[in-house]
């Protein structure tokens, strides 16, 4: 099938849902969703995806309790570390999206890392959106663009959506086709705003540690079954 949308970014969400059903404790749904990630990761290459973006840990999360934030930086960097070989098998270059400086050292250290060993990769370009919230990342887009006009590098009346685009973490991310969250929350929750201007949208109930292959493959399934108009009507599609 040709329909294999370009750039999907996931909301990996119901860890925490997962956890209590089975009775267990949220850092186990957490290690659990961690696999899910691994199998989606090499599904989606094995798809033809060429862009991934994972929201693994958003602006608000530091509002978690803190033993839950540590936990969640520890099992980031053990991830780097255990996966790492994974990507440079399957040619995959890491890059983040989001203010990789508030994050503890061993992380950004890791991440820092990974992103280098796998610069040259030429397959498919994970993305981590870690620290990320869409919000901020258009202030800080706005805030160097206003910056630029003071000084005059820019003038205003040149200011337009390509600039905005140059100046988001997402820069160099095509749009995104298609958007999927697990767990049966509807919402963006502060994940990219720019780059889902035309986004198709795909819900599912399955909470994220239960993803697998198989639901992957459903989504795009689903994905391939729309008609992506773009403000255009169905016929002028069609002709
Ligand atoms: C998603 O699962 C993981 C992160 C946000 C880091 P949750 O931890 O949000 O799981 P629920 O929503 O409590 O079930
Ligand atoms: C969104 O999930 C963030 C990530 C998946 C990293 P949350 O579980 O934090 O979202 P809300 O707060 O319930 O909307
Ligand atoms: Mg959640």
């Amino acid at each position: 099938m040709s329909k294999i949308p370009k750039h999907v970014a996931i909301i990996m969400d119901g860890n925490g849902r997962w956890a209590k059903l089975q009775g267990k404790n949220r850092v186990t749904g957490h290690q659990q969703g961690a696999k899910s990630v691994k199998e989606i990761v090499e599904e989606a290459v094995a798809q033809g995806i060429e862009y991934l973006t994972l929201y693994a840990f958003s602006t608000e999360n530091w509002s978690r309790p803190k033993d839950e934030v540590n936990l969640l930086m520890k099992l980031l960097v053990s991830s780097l570390r255990k996966e790492f070989h994974r990507m440079v098998d399957n040619n995959i270059r890491l890059v983040s999206i989001g203010n990789i400086d508030a994050l503890p050292t061993p992380v950004k250290d890791e991440l820092l890392s990974v992103i280098e060993k796998t610069k040259n990769n030429t397959g498919m370009v994970l993305t981590l959106a870690l620290n990320y919230g869409g919000k901020e990342d258009l202030t800080q887009a706005m805030r160097t663009i206003a910056d630029k006009v003071k000084n005059s590098i820019i003038s205003p009346e040149k200011v337009d959506e390509s600039t905005i685009n140059e100046h988001l973490y997402t820069r160099n991310l095509p749009p995104v086709d298609l958007l999927i969250r697990t767990s049966g929350e509807e919402r963006i929750s502060n994940f990219l705003l720019w780059h889902i201007a035309y986004t198709e949208l795909y819900f599912t109930k399955t909470l994220w540690p239960d993803f697998k292959k198989e639901d992957l493959k459903e989504a795009l399934l689903n994905y391939a079954k729309r008609e992506r108009r773009f403000g255009k009507t169905s016929e002028q599609l069609t002709s």
